[in-house]
This record gives C-alpha cells, structure tokens and sequence, in this order.
C-alpha cells in the first residue's frame, strides 16, 4: 500500500477567500498526521494564491511526518527550499492563468535546467521529485536529471470518460511505473484523485506515496458541516 501525502492548499485556499487567519493550514496539517497522513504537501506558487511562505516555515518547524514542497524550478522558489529545506521537494509546471496544475513538467524538454535545479537541491540534501506525465522520453529525461523521484501525473487518468478509457489511462500509469523502476527512479503520483477513483491507482506495484488535495478538504468541507453548525447554534445560546 503506497503511503498518503494529504496536499493541504485548499485549506489555505479558504483563508485567502477572506484574507484572515482562518483556517489555519498549519492546524489542519496537525489533524491530517492524527489521522494518518503518511507526510503534508503543499503548492507555493508564485502568484500566492493559496499557500504562504510563512505556512511554509511554520510546517517546517511542525510536521512529525515529511514536508514535500511543491513548487516550479526558478531562481526564487530555489532559494527558498534551500532555506526552508524540506523533506523533499516536487518541481512542478506553474502558469498563473491556471486553476490547477495542467500538465507534467517537460523534462525531455529543458533537461539540462531541471538538471542543474536537481543538482542543486540534491547538493543540500533535498531529494527532487518530478512532476511528469507517464511518458517514457519523459521519464528517461527524468533519469537523466539524476533526481530520485518521478511524481505521475493522474489528471487524465481521473478524467478519462467511462470504463475502457480509464482502464487505458491507468495502464498508462502502470507501465509508466515499471519503466521509472526499472530505471532506478522511486515513483509517486496525484493530482485529482477521489474517494472513488484512487484505490486502482493504490494498487500500482511500486507506487510509494499519492499525494491528495482537493478532495480531503472537500470531504472535510462536508463531514465538518453539522458540527460546524451545531457550534454556531450554542454560541447563539451562549453555551460554547
Ligand atoms: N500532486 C501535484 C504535483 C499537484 O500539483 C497537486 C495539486 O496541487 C496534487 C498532487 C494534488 O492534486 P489534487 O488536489 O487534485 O488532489
């Protein structure tokens, strides 16, 4: 069973809503490790949207398990995880017009600055994890970057369209999987992962860690809601 890496950015999401200091991504990371969580990932992104550097730094002093910072390979985002050093850190693609994540990162296509990236965060003992599709001249540009880990882009997978076209996509990961392995690459995978379309994706020889975002604070969003309300309901009383 591959590990969780519960990505807490919509928690921060919310915060950014209002501008203020609830919720708190620090304190839902502190819930997800009670849980469970295997390590807490989080998206700085260059436009702030969600995630804060200061979340960052607090995470670093607070989380039990690992701190996997996701972030895309620039000179800023570099200098920030060799300060902040976290567990591991994931080089993902980033355009601001974006909602989410689009795409794997082009590795085949820029090797050698993802490789100098790798070597430098790897020089400070950061492991790298690369964001890709499961391709192979990407996961062979992957290897040649020396960095230790490919993340599997699951987007397609979670939005192929009826059961022959998700069977397809999740071969597509399998053999994606056995090609990184067997090319000394360590192997994860995410991005729009459900209740109900990860445990295929779990079953994956070799898959080590899935990283989930959106649909845990959804689902918190949810199962949180009655007693969220109830609270309310005894403060009006004067009884909270
Ligand atoms: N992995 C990577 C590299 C991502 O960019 C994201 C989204 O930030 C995730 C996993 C989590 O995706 P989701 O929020 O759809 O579960």
């Amino acid at each position: 069973m591959p590990t969780l890496g519960v990505n807490i950015d919509h928690i921060a999401t919310i915060r950014q809503a209002r501008m203020t200091v609830e919720p708190d991504p620090v304190a839902a990371a502190v819930l997800a490790e009670l849980a469970g969580a295997d390590g807490i990932t989080v998206h700085l992104r260059e436009d702030r949207r969600h995630i804060q550097e200061r979340d960052v730094r607090l995470l670093r002093q607070t989380v039990r398990t690992h701190l996997n910072l996701e972030m895309a390979a620039t000179p800023e985002m570099v200098d920030i995880a060799l300060d902040i050093k976290p567990d591991y850190v994931t080089l993902v693609p980033e355009k601001r017009e974006e909602i989410t994540t689009e795409g794997g990162l082009d590795i085949a296509g820029q090797c050698d600055r993802i490789t100098q990236v790798v070597a430098t965060l790897q020089g400070a003992g950061i492991p790298v994890s690369l964001f890709i599709d499961a391709e192979l001249d990407q996961i062979e540009a992957s290897q040649k970057t020396t960095a230790k880990f490919v993340e599997l882009h699951t987007g397609r997978y979670a939005e192929a369209h009826g059961e022959a076209e998700q069977t397809e996509e999740l071969n597509y990961l399998k053999e994606g999987t056995k090609q990184a392995i067997s090319m000394g690459l360590r192997v994860n995978a995410g991005h729009g992962l459900t209740y109900t379309n990860t445990y295929p994706v779990a079953c994956i020889e070799g898959m080590e860690e899935l990283n989930i975002g959106h649909t845990i604070v959804s689902r918190a969003a949810l199962v949180g809601m009655e007693r969220a309300v109830r609270e309310m309901k005894q403060v009006l009383r004067g009884a909270f």
